[in-house]
């Protein structure tokens, strides 16, 4: 899809649909919006917007037809109040005119970029490009047709001339970061009998040779990572045919900030639960299992076209969890390479298992920042279900950094605490930890702690991504079914305010 900025009136794009987003309250006016649309179409859409009352509140649609050559629909979309609007609601609106404009058959869209008084038109701009992209964005590499219902032009159309340069910029990293998610999105989708360790690792491999020489990867095999005493990982991977791989990323840019993030993703190509064997129901999604990987690698695309001031690490045990007669037995005790032991109870609480030596790994590098995505528990999933990410952290700054960031970037996250008292869930009678709390409750918490024990102290935060890495509904007006690339979008804020 091509994504221009115009400074010109809607009303002369040339496109099949039109958008006018409008404010509701003090400035709103029936008569002024009807104003500037085509003489022809002015009684009849003054008509139906007062037959629908229509006030401009957030997420109200009028459609108006017009018969001319050139245009089809004039979609008029409410913001809510001008105060209240924020870039969620920009982002909400063009996902519902996407929406539409697919229903209507059409393929072009021109869209007034709404400013609020406070607002600025590259910010908004950005959001609109970013929700747009992610609405246009299918997996259909297995339908026989595919393609078909992708849009083909949207105009945004600025109204103040001196933002037209800045609106370029902001259309030109709206679509960087989109492209990121899109990249998280079809590893997420793609079916675990493709996407295994291998293929991970080769698509680190293309990912950083498209992003250019300040971005390298090294690759450990089983037997490196043996080497360097994974023993936690490497028994996830015990019971799979598919070879796993523990991926490096790293990002060195021309001028550093002198700030060093590392981002860790869970990588569980597909998790069967293992010998704990998942229940049919509770394996069909699994292959999602490597949605945080697949956003550090989306991440990485991105820092490939933005080039921040910030080093960057990406880490990534890639593993597949599987049963056979080679698995880890619950029961067993496993040792990881910061030297602690843990007696694995449960072998599909194996998320953590791998995350024990990624991080211990990411530690070794010595970095400013830690952050972890994994879809780590069910439990998770329960207690703030499927649109919103818990996080843990030891580091209230951190935490609350990746907490602005996501909310600039428009995905939930919430913060829960690593409650201390909940710490002797996690001993063991005869390791340093159980892989299982010994309680049904707090099960991400629990999680969070057991992790907690990898991190030595450094400024960490980990985001259980359960929820909404996978959307089993559709998330809103502009997140379609399926894998969602959450976390792409506050990494890459993230990495900027650093
Ligand atoms: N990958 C799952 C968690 C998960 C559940 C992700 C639903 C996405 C949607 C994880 O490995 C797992 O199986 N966790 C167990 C932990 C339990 C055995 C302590 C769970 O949540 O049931
Ligand atoms: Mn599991
Ligand atoms: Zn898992």
């Amino acid at each position: 899809m091509n994504i221009l900025g115009e400074k010109m009136d809607l009303f002369s794009a040339k496109a099949e649909v039109l958008v006018l987003p409008v404010f509701s309250g003090e400035g709103f006016s029936i008569e002024s919006i009807v104003g500037r649309m085509p003489e022809s179409v002015r009684k009849s859409a003054a008509r139906s917007m007062k037959a629908s009352e229509f006030v401009g509140k957030a997420g109200e649609v009028l459609a108006v037809d017009v018969h001319d050559a050139a245009h089809h629909h004039i979609l008029v979309i409410g913001l809510g109040s001008a105060t209240d609007a924020t870039l969620e609601s920009a982002r909400e609106m063009i996902g519902t005119a996407i929406t539409l404009t697919r229903r209507f058959g059409a393929k072009t869209l021109a869209v007034e970029i709404p400013v609020s008084e406070e607002g600025d038109a590259a910010d908004v701009a950005e959001a609109m490009v970013v929700a747009a992209q992610l609405a246009d964005y299918a997996f259909d590499t297995y339908k026989e047709k595919n393609g078909a219902k992708r849009m083909k032009e949207i105009t945004l159309v600025i109204r103040d001339g001196r933002d037209v340069l800045r609106v370029r910029k902001a259309v030109e990293r709206g679509c960087a970061i989109a492209g990121g998610v899109a990249v998280a999105r079809d590893l997420v989708n793609m079916p675990a009998q493709v996407m295994t360790p291998s293929a991970l690792a080769e698509a680190a491999e293309r990912i950083v040779k498209e992003a250019g020489k300040n971005f390298s990867l090294k690759v450990l095999d089983r037997a490196e990572c043996e080497e360097l005493g994974m023993g936690s990982y490497v028994a996830v991977g015990n019971g799979s045919d598919e070879p796993l791989k523990f991926l490096h990323l790293t990002y060195t840019p021309e001028r550093s900030s002198r700030k060093r993030l590392a981002v860790i993703g869970k990588g569980v190509t597909f998790d069967s639960g293992g010998l704990s064997l998942k229940p049919g129901d509770g394996m069909m999604t699994m292959k999602c299992d490597m949605a945080g990987a697949a956003a550090v690698l989306g991440f990485f695309t991105v820092l490939g076209q933005l080039q921040p001031r910030c080093e960057v690490h990406g880490i990534i045990a890639a593993v597949e969890n599987m049963p056979s007669g080679k698995a880890i037995r619950p029961g067993d005790v496993v040792k990881a390479s910061n030297g602690k032991t843990i007696e694995i109870l449960n072998t599909d609480a194996e998320g953590r298992l791998t995350l024990a030596d990624a991080l211990t790994y990411a530690k070794k590098l010595e970095p400013t920042a830690m952050v972890d995505l994994a879809t780590l528990t069910g439990a998770c999933v329960v207690a703030l279900g499927e649109e919103i990410t818990g996080l843990m952290s030891n580091n209230d700054e951190l935490a609350q950094s990746v907490l602005d960031s996501a909310e600039d970037a428009g995905e939930k996250m919430w913060r829960m605490p690593l409650e201390k008292r909940y710490r002797s869930l996690i001993e063991s009678d005869i390791a340093d930890l159980r892989n299982i709390p010994t309680s049904r409750y707090g099960g991400s918490l629990t999680a969070g702690l057991f992790l907690e024990e990898f991190v030595d102290g450094l400024p960490w935060v980990h985001l259980d991504i359960a929820g909404p890495a996978f959307a089993e509904k559709p998330m809103g007006s502009y997140l379609g079914k399926g894998g969602t690339g959450h976390g792409v979008r506050t990494l890459v804020e993230l990495v900027e305010r650093m």
